[in-house]
């Protein structure tokens, strides 16, 4: 059975409309099949789901969000700070949420058994971190900018540079999923999963600033990304669970 654009899941009804990704979006191959086709039905959560069972702060270690130091030798490409802070719809900082990041290396592959793009492994890059948000919601990695890849979603399919990014609030129900383009990357025209935000300033919202001040001189350039979980000017998320 082809599945059909249903009216969008009331799962966000705070979100205006175009400002979250589509479900049934075509461009996006994948999304045919992954699209609900039937209305959704909304399980509350019980007290023991929204507070529990939740990971384990103590295991976070202060080096988690240094993405360039996990191997003897540092990884090849170009050195990047990434921070910004995480904010609720009306602007107040997200303490203590747990962010993780995971990306491609800088020739665009990852370590996983699934890629098989033909560009070279990194034995000084893994491409996963995280950190938790400080008393004012505040976040930072330092990586390398990943690579442009292939995918197989339509001939001669690129996806811009991006670096996934998950959210979790006090308990492992309270999850945010996203993705972190860069500024002036030619490909984010032409790719359907940027594409299937409608609104295009809600698709700004998803490309980093560049940040001259937090650059470090002589060594790494900085990009800037907040990310609001709420309200008419949230940022766009690919699955949510909130
Ligand atoms: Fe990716």
């Amino acid at each position: 059975m082809t599945p059909t654009k249903l009216a969008p899941p009331q799962i966000r009804p705070d979100d205006p409309p175009g400002t979250q990704p589509d479900y049934f979006y075509p461009p996006y191959k994948s999304s045919v099949l992954r699209a609900p086709a039937e209305p959704l039905i909304y399980l509350p959560h019980t007290l023991t789901e929204r507070t529990g069972p939740v990971y384990g702060h103590s295991l976070i270690r202060p080096t988690d969000n240094d993405l360039t130091a996990q191997h003897p030798d540092p990884p090849q490409g170009e050195r990047i700070l990434v921070h910004g802070r995480v904010l609720d719809e009306d602007g107040h900082p997200v303490r203590g949420a747990l962010v993780e990041v995971w990306q491609a290396n800088a020739a665009g592959r990852y370590r996983h058994k699934v890629d098989q793009h033909d560009a070279p492994l990194d034995p000084n890059f893994t491409g996963a971190g995280r950190v938790l948000t400080d008393d004012q919601g505040c976040y930072q990695f330092r990586s390398i900018k990943p690579g442009a890849y292939p995918w197989g979603n339509h001939y001669n399919a690129w996806r811009p540079a991006h670096i996934h990014f998950s959210l979790f609030g006090a308990g492992i129900l309270s999850r945010l999923v996203t993705q972190m383009y860069f500024p002036g990357d030619p490909l984010q025209p032409l790719d359907p999963i940027f594409n299937s935000i409608a609104d295009p300033a809600a698709r700004q919202r998803l490309i980093a600033r560049f940040d001259i001040d937090k650059t470090e001189p002589s060594f790494a350039l900085a990009y800037h990304f907040d990310i609001v979980l709420r309200g008419s000017h949230d940022t766009p998320f690919e699955d949510a669970q909130r």
